[in-house]
């Protein structure tokens, strides 16, 4: 099959490569696809940029939207996740492209729960700020689109690469908050590489899921877990912060009932992995 995927970058390089290696012909989409892993054939376009968009590979069979934002600014948001599903929904339309399945990856960021309590898809998405509110844009362009689409909305992803936390306390600059505590939702890269991958293959799956571990995990006990694991100083608890932010904790209930079997079910599965390579070949895990 021929496969998409726009905005090719940290998840979307991960998943064309185990996508290839399935037997499918990727293409990965992104301004610099210079350095793409040689089995994901590289497509210089720039989603804000509708031109660019002008000849997709022909005949695609799914179509992956996983580009992200470049900063946190509003702008930005703007164009990842409300031009680019555009540009990009409208080319695939003018190309005559009859894609069986596409799928957008947007985040739980979306909810704006600030008490800790439990959200799963039914819960309102209300978010307090304007990224939030295109994403859920984004969303809609995608559902109601003429083509079959899903949403998966990403908790905080970590993996190879992506270990700022453990950085932060090699460094002694890591804190936590306990009044009240700070939820943590995560999921390994490998999953979101997983999930997607799962959910195009289903024949009949729901509009929108939330791609999230098992155990959402406050960030005090993550952080002094990972430091007595890695032996550095410990995090330090400082004060809460004045600010309403979102704090929840996101249920995979839906995710896990469509048959998706987690690779790495919590932190620790997930970052012991990653300790466990670290230790092994002596050097950073990239
Ligand atoms: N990271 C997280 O913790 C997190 C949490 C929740 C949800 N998500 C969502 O999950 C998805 C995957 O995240 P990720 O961490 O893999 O993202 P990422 O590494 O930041 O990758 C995004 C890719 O999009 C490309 N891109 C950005 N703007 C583009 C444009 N205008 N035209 C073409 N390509 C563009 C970038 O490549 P170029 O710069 O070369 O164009 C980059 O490679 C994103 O939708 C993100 O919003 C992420």
């Amino acid at each position: 099959m021929n496969i998409l995927i726009a905005g090719c970058g940290y998840v979307g390089t991960a998943l064309g490569v185990r996508l290839a290696a399935d037997g499918h012909s990727v293409w990965g989409l992104r301004r610099r696809p210079a350095g793409l892993p040689d089995t994901v054939q590289p497509l210089a376009a720039d989603l804000a940029d509708a031109e660019t968009l002008r000849s997709l590979p022909p005949g695609l069979g799914v179509v992956y939207y996983t580009a992200g934002a470049a900063d946190s600014s509003e702008a930005a948001y703007r164009t990842a996740y409300l031009d680019g599903p555009r540009h990009l929904l409208e080319a695939l339309q003018q190309q005559g492209q009859r894609p069986r399945r596409v799928v957008f990856t947007s985040s739980t960021g979306v909810y704006a729960q600030y008490r800790g309590e439990w959200v799963d898809e039914d819960a309102p998405a209300e978010p307090l700020h304007a990224g939030g509110r295109h994403l859920m844009a984004g969303e809609r362009l995608f559902l109601e689109s003429e083509f079959a689409a899903t949403v998966l909305r990403l908790a905080g992803i970590y993996g190879p690469g992506r270990t700022r936390l453990i950085e932060n306390l090699r460094q002694g600059n890591a804190t936590y908050q306990d009044s009240p505590p700070v939820y943590l939702n995560l999921i390994h890269r490998d999953d979101c590489v997983g999930a997607l991958r799962h959910l195009a293959a289903l024949a009949r799956p729901a509009s929108l899921y939330i791609g999230v571990d098992y155990r959402p995990v406050e960030r005090g006990t993550l952080l002094r877990w990972l430091s007595g694991v890695l032996d550095t100083p410990p995090p330090r608890l400082v004060a809460a912060s004045t600010n309403r932010r979102s704090n929840k904790r996101c249920r995979n209930a839906r995710l896990v009932a469509s048959g998706y079997p987690f690779q790495y079910p919590t932190f620790q599965h997930g970052y012991g992995a990653i300790i466990d390579a670290l230790t092994k070949e002596k050097k950073p895990y990239v």
